[in-house]
């Protein structure tokens, strides 16, 4: 029941039709017996500033995810950036602090990390190939190095974006094996398309799939659709494959515990199935 004391998140994008958040943060407070509720806001592409004030106006808005195409700006207009979204300069979770200003952060890395673990895949130790710069790919390269995988190797269409990735990557994480990589894949244990081709059914693969080593995992950001061509044809090479799906799985919990929602013993996995 939405009372006047319930505490209000949203989701904010444009478009904002397909998201998936409200459903998941909804079914996560009502099986924890959480007093809040969230919505989606759809704010236009070129008027964050002003949504944005219009949130700040809201006092009993605790926080919101942002997703496309204000994830950039709206890390420009948070007050401090932490973990991920600082190292990236992007983010998809804010939160307002009792002070009232605005803390973002990034988590599609670690959702992505949570999903290959829900799955039984550990990347401590693991050598990792990812194809694309952008958000997604410095969002799981910095993840990643985070969790502790031993190489990572990053091919970007855009070369030069793939090399400023590898250059701030090796120096936030200079224990990690970071190299700028070509289409050929071979050599990894986990290989993840992060790049937005997959969306069309004629994409082209963004790198060489026969190139890559038959006990890898072939993991996708994409999420729809959910077996793209890429896991299609990874399947039926005889490789494991991981859903792009299951890294905003693996954010609920990471979502909930940055706001200070997470339950004490959650098991959101069940609530998000
Ligand atoms: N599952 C999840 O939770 C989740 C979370 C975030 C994002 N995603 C998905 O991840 C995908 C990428 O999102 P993003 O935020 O990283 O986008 P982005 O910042 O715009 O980056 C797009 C990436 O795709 C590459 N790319 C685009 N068109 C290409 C083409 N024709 N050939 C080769 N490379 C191409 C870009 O290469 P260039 O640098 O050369 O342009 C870049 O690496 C999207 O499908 C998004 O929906 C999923």
């Amino acid at each position: 029941v939405i009372t006047g004391s319930t505490r209000l998140y949203a989701i904010i994008g444009d478009p904002i039709t397909h998201v998936r958040t409200p459903m998941s943060f909804n079914a996560y407070f009502a099986e924890h017996g959480i007093d809040a509720v969230c919505m989606p806001f759809h704010i236009g592409g070129a008027d964050l500033k002003r949504g944005w004030e219009g949130l700040n106006a809201l006092l009993n808005l605790d926080g919101f995810i942002v997703t496309a195409p204000h994830k950039q700006e709206a890390a420009r207009l948070c007050d401090t950036l932490v973990d991920d979204g600082r190292h990236v300069g992007i983010v998809n979770t804010v939160r307002r602090e009792p002070d009232g200003s605005y803390c973002g952060t990034l988590l599609d890395g670690r959702g992505f990390v949570a999903g290959l673990r829900s799955k039984g895949h550990d990347p401590a130790g693991a050598r990792i190939y990812i194809a694309g710069a952008g958000g997604a790919g410095n969002a799981l390269a910095f993840a990643l190095a985070a969790n502790a995988a031993s190489a990572i190797t990053i091919h970007n269409r855009t070369r030069s974006r793939a090399a400023d990735l590898v250059e701030r990557l090796g120096r936030a994480y200079p224990v990690t094996d970071v190299s700028l990589g070509t289409a050929d894949a071979s050599g990894h244990d986990i290989v993840v398309n992060a790049t937005s081709l997959g969306l069309e059914p004629d994409d082209p693969f963004s790198f060489d799939l026969a190139t890559v080593s038959p006990q890898a995992l072939v993991a996708e950001v994409v999420m729809m659709p959910k077996m793209t061509p890429l896991l299609c044809a990874a399947q039926a090479r005889g490789h494991r494959i991981h859903y792009g799906t299951l890294m905003l799985d693996g954010q609920l919990n990471e979502m909930m515990g940055f706001f200070g929602l997470r339950a004490a013993h959650s098991n959101s996995a069940a609530a998000i199935a």
